[in-house]
């Protein structure tokens, strides 16, 4: 389909859409403090085209239309680049990360990393997930209290560390996981801008940035160099070797250089996220009991509940979407819904918004994984993942790991929400998470 296919029978208004007025601190405190009813309200006001102006992310377009996000999403992309719209993270995951590139360098990174991650690689991952999830439950105790965000970034790091690195010490992903969160954490780094991230002495941000990425570059280049030497590198499963023996189109093998720029990218992208997910997933079942009733007793099935589980992955990233919109920045004039939008203006698929139209879904405040029953999504209605050639490369990965953790967690542990209604989503850089993280309290483990 081409860029301008949906475009109306009515004239093609050019410029930017209207949107909420002023300089962009008080839009930009709203999507921190409140983002969904922020959006929402928005989309109310403003229909389904609303331009909104940021400190830092500039002019975006929100685009809260399935027709137009299909557009989008399908055809000639040529003109939209997400990856210079994701330049501030090339500072830390560096200029050959897949997020930061665009066009023919994006694809070719993208051809390499997507094998490993599809079906039946993601269906191996399973069984890692399952122990490292029955090893977290298995240390909780009754009366001990949490936020549960936290217990799961610790369990999503090692499910990389296992499955996409391949590291196996516990003590070796220890290693792995102070260096590489130390980075993580620094994460005001990725929104300074470059004369600000220089490297002014031990104390200064960029000089404190700067050690960092040092420290943990220099574990990821080791854990390459070992892997790399290893005797059984060809009968390996995990991600890091099958990437080291994947070739281009040329017959060429990764360099370290872009394996480390791509480890360092699928940590940043899958880490937080997926625990983020988990997070709200019971935030949402500890609130909703009949609900959670009820996955138990499918999970107890002879079938193993996998429709219900699965439902329930698919209607928390709905409800709680971990991003609210993907984002993509116009070369060129483009005419999206009506409206030809000027060059240079990022365009945002809003994800948060479509998830909640009462035309796609009835109620669509409820949680209620029997809306996903039948097993299907569909594309431009469900994104949590975004879409076409950006999709996410993790998708299967994190769908299998919320489901697993999910099940384990449910059929092991019995847990009380320590708030008494699900918890308001604030924006903490650019995911959205629960306010408290989920605090818990262990009632009892079997
Ligand atoms: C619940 C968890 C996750 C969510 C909600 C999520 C969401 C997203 C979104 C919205 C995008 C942008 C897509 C677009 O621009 O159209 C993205 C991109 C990406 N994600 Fe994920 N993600 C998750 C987990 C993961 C995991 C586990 C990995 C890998 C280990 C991963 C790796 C990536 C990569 C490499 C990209 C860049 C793709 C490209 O630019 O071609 N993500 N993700």
């Amino acid at each position: 389909m081409s860029a301008t296919a949906s475009a109306p029978a009515h004239p093609v208004r050019r410029g930017l859409p209207p949107g909420p007025r002023g300089f962009g601190a008080r839009s930009f405190y709203l999507l921190a403090q409140r983002p969904l009813e922020t959006l929402l309200a928005w989309h109310a006001r403003y229909g389904d085209l609303f331009t909104v102006r940021l400190p830092v992310f500039g002019t975006g377009v929100y685009v809260a239309d399935p027709q137009a996000i299909r557009d989008l999403h399908t055809g000639d992309q040529s003109d939209l680049r997400a990856g210079e719209a994701n330049a501030p993270l090339g500072g830390v995951l560096g200029d050959r990360s897949v997020l930061v590139l665009d066009g023919a360098e994006h694809l070719r990174q993208r051809r390499l990393l997507l094998p490993p991650f599809q079906g039946s690689a993601v269906r191996a991952f399973r069984t890692v997930i399952r122990d490292v999830a029955e090893r977290e439950v298995g240390r909780w105790r009754p009366g001990e209290r949490f936020a549960l965000r936290e217990r799961m970034r610790a369990l999503t790091f090692e499910v990389i560390a296992r499955a996409v690195f391949g590291v196996e010490r516990q003590e070796r992903i220890e290693r792995l996981r102070r260096a590489l969160v130390a980075v993580l954490d620094a994460q005001y780094a990725f929104l300074l801008p470059d004369r600000l991230l220089r490297d002014l002495g031990r104390l200064s941000p960029g000089g404190v940035v700067r050690r960092r990425l040092q420290a943990a570059d220099a574990l990821l280049y080791e854990e390459i160099a070992r892997r790399r030497g290893a005797d059984d590198l060809e009968e390996r499963a995990d991600v890091l070797s099958l990437l080291l023996r994947a070739r281009d189109e040329d017959g060429e093998p990764m360099t370290d250089g872009e394996l480390r720029d791509e480890l360092m990218t699928m940590l940043l992208a899958g880490h937080e996220t997926t625990a983020t997910g988990l997070a709200f997933a019971f935030d949402l079942l500890l609130h909703a009991p009949a609900t959670l009733a009820r996955l138990r007793e499918e999970l107890a099935s002879s079938d193993g509940g996998e429709a219900y589980l699965d439902a329930t992955v698919t209607e928390t990233l709905r409800l709680r979407p971990v991003i609210d919109a993907n984002q993509r920045r116009l070369t060129q004039p483009r005419v999206v819904a009506g409206w030809e939008l000027p060059a240079g203006v990022s365009v945002y698929p809003a994800i948060a918004i479509v998830h909640r139209r009462p035309d796609l879904y009835p109620e669509p405040e409820a949680f209620r994984p029997e809306r996903f029953l039948d097993g299907r999504t569909e594309s431009y209605a469900w994104l949590p993942f975004g879409g076409g050639i950006r999709r996410c490369i993790g998708a299967a990965l994190a769908q299998a790991e919320m489901a697993e953790v999910i099940r384990t967690v449910a059929t092991r542990a019995e847990l009380r929400a320590q708030r008494p209604a699900t918890e308001q989503v604030v924006m903490r850089g650019v995911t959205l998470v629960p306010r408290h993280g989920t605090p818990v309290e262990v009632a009892h483990v079997r």
